[in-house]
């Protein structure tokens, strides 16, 4: 993993010469898009449901698609090739290229395509058996939250507020409502069904958004997708939150108190189970 292979504008080459402009706008202003799929025995899990995200999150910012779905399909592949490690992930992200500084779209600029193929360290037994710890936060970030962006820095500054609580994930509320937390969305569960926040603006509609929603059904649990607000949070059985790296956790804490009795409950434990299957099915 010193120097992995990586994709960049068009060809597999060693990290060590993957070199971009300083003048690339992914650098100076964070415009470009990304995706993280994960792979587990060499088979991506819902990869065309990521490009799909992917189309709308280039078209969102007007970048045109630099490739065909076949492309992306060959591309996802030959990366995946790179990495022996099972299971891993593969990076891609896409930026307005390379050009000199200034706010408006360039004319005529080819968009830079980066990827790359990592180990993926799902999460420990004790956090699944035991569940994760959230804090929760005020939701800062901008009101176009449903573009997978590569501008983080909102979700990186609640991704270290959540670091600095030592705990996983810092699940955060607009005006009220749930939205979802630093780099996953979710899940409320309350008299035995579950509640998530409507896939609009506000919050990245996470691949594994679509997947919960199938899974929830096929384990006969309610499932609607509706506002819900931060009261609804506080007092729910069940939270769980979702993510490609996380797959499926339990929050047992929130803002130091338990939720619910503090431990994963039975609609986290059929729907990790039924996640589980769906990767052995792949
Ligand atoms: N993040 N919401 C946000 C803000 C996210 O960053 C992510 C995932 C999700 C869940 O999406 P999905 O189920 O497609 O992983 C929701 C990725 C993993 C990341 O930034 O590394």
């Amino acid at each position: 993993m010193d120097n992995p292979t990586v994709w960049l504008n068009g060809e597999l080459i060693p990290l060590s010469d993957a070199k971009i402009s300083v003048l690339d706008r992914g650098f100076l202003f964070g415009d470009g898009v990304y995706e993280v799929v994960p792979v587990y025995r060499g088979k991506p899990f819902r990869l065309a449901q990521h490009l799909d995200r992917l189309e709308r999150s280039l078209a969102e910012i007007r970048i045109a698609n630099p490739y065909t779905r076949a492309e992306w399909e060959a591309l996802f592949a030959r990366l995946s090739a790179t990495c022996t490690a099972d299971p891993h992930s593969v990076y891609v992200q896409v930026t307005r290229g390379v050009a000199p500084r200034q706010h408006t779209f360039p004319k005529g600029v080819a968009p830079t395509v980066f990827g790359i193929a990592t180990p993926l360290s799902l999460p420990n037994r004790e956090k699944v058996e035991h569940g994760v710890g959230a804090v929760t936060h005020e939701d800062r970030r901008w009101l176009n939250c449903h573009i997978k962006s590569t501008s983080l820095l909102g979700n990186v500054l609640m991704a270290q507020y959540a670091a600095d609580h030592d705990v996983q994930e810092t699940i955060q509320f607009r005006d009220g409502y749930l939205s979802e937390a630093s780099s996953s969305n979710v899940w409320v569960i309350k008299g035995g069904e579950m509640f998530a926040p409507q896939r609009d603006n506000r919050i990245l509609e996470g691949i594994r958004y679509g997947v919960l929603a199938d899974l929830a059904r096929e384990c006969g649990i309610r499932f609607e997708e509706r506002p819900v607000t931060e009261a609804e949070v506080r007092s729910a059985d069940e939270l769980l939150i979702t993510s490609a790296t996380k797959e499926v956790l339990a929050v047992v804490t929130l803002d130091g108190k338990p939720v619910g009795d503090g431990r994963p409950g039975p609609v986290f434990r059929a729907l990790y189970a039924a996640y589980q299957c769906a990767k052995e099915a792949l």
